[in-house]
């Protein structure tokens, strides 16, 4: 079986079927959300927030998204993985947009990009379509843009900024965007979003009637506590799990409970004697004698 491709997933939405997609911004990572059984991996400029500890997604570069995404493709095998476009690598204009893109797909292996914005960006995402580059939107609650929304807050709550992301959707779709991620947006929006528009719509604080559901791995896993999103729910409390690892790990070496003989490797006895004192004093003899030589 080959990986999930964009087409695959607009035909998943012909079929009604419900997509699944996570993030993951390494090797593991990468496998177990794959192993759950993700369609798309997203490596998400997020890996700025949850992974290298900024905070907002600004300061990330395509040499960090270049690095993760190559991390993710080599842990899986099925899923497609989309790398974010991270900021200032495609608002400066198409030409720029090209470059980047090709540089993910080329490097990385992914077979797809992401990027903010929606009608200030489909004559980009028409040119990467037009190159042969698969290309994912995301508008809404958009965080390259944190900066002027003023913090990360629900969007489209007037009628003109639902009609705006109305806009936004169906310029992305006709720029030929395979999928369009909905950001914290009200879910009735969300809803008429989704049937208004042929791609599948992908959300994230955005209700249920999203074509498929997108969700940060460690707010999925409670690796992440600086805060949590009201759209997420935490299904592992993994931050609890590790914690008491490291913890009884400590406990024992400072005990020296560990490593015991079954974390020990053995040493051949005749080469240990060698070693011992009066072992080295044979080999210095032997040594001042010539045998060695
Ligand atoms: O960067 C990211 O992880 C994202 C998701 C929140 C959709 O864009």
């Amino acid at each position: 079986m080959g990986r999930i491709t964009a087409s695959d997933i607009r035909d998943m939405k012909k079929r009604g079927e419900k997509i699944v997609m996570m993030t993951a911004y390494d090797y593991p990572s990468g496998r177990l959300v794959e192993q759950g059984g993700a369609d798309v991996i997203l490596v998400g400029d997020t890996l700025g927030m949850v992974v290298l500890g900024y905070d907002s997604t600004v300061p990330v570069t395509m040499d960090d998204m270049v690095h993760h995404t190559k991390a993710v493709v080599r842990g899986t095998q099925r899923a497609l993985v989309v790398a974010d476009m991270p900021f200032m690598s495609y608002q400066t204009g198409w030409q720029e947009a090209m470059a980047n893109a090709a540089r993910l797909l080329k490097e990385t292996g992914c077979g797809a990009v992401k990027l903010e914005g929606g009608v200030r960006s489909a004559e980009t995402v028409a040119k990467l379509v037009e190159a042969g580059i698969p290309v994912m939107g995301h508008i809404g609650l958009t965080p390259q843009s944190v900066n002027q929304l003023g913090g990360f807050k629900l969007q489209g709550k007037t009628p003109a900024a639902a009609v705006q992301l109305m806009h936004d959707a169906q310029a992305l779709e006709q720029a030929g965007a395979f999928a369009i991620v909905l950001e914290t947006i009200p879910a009735p929006l969300a809803e008429m979003l989704t049937q208004r528009v042929s791609v599948p719509t992908i959300g994230i604080g955005a209700g249920v009637h999203c074509d498929g559901q997108v969700q940060v791995f460690h707010d999925l896993l409670g690796l992440f506590d600086a805060f949590t999103p009201k759209h997420a729910r935490r299904y592992a409390d993994a931050g609890a799990l590790i914690r008491d690892a490291v913890s009884r790990y400590a406990a024992d070496v400072r005990a020296g409970a560990f490593p015991t003989a079954r974390e020990s490797f053995k040493m051949d006895p005749a080469a240990l004697a060698e070693l011992r004192p009066e072992g080295a004093e044979a080999i210095r003899r032997r040594h001042a004698l010539g045998l060695d030589a």
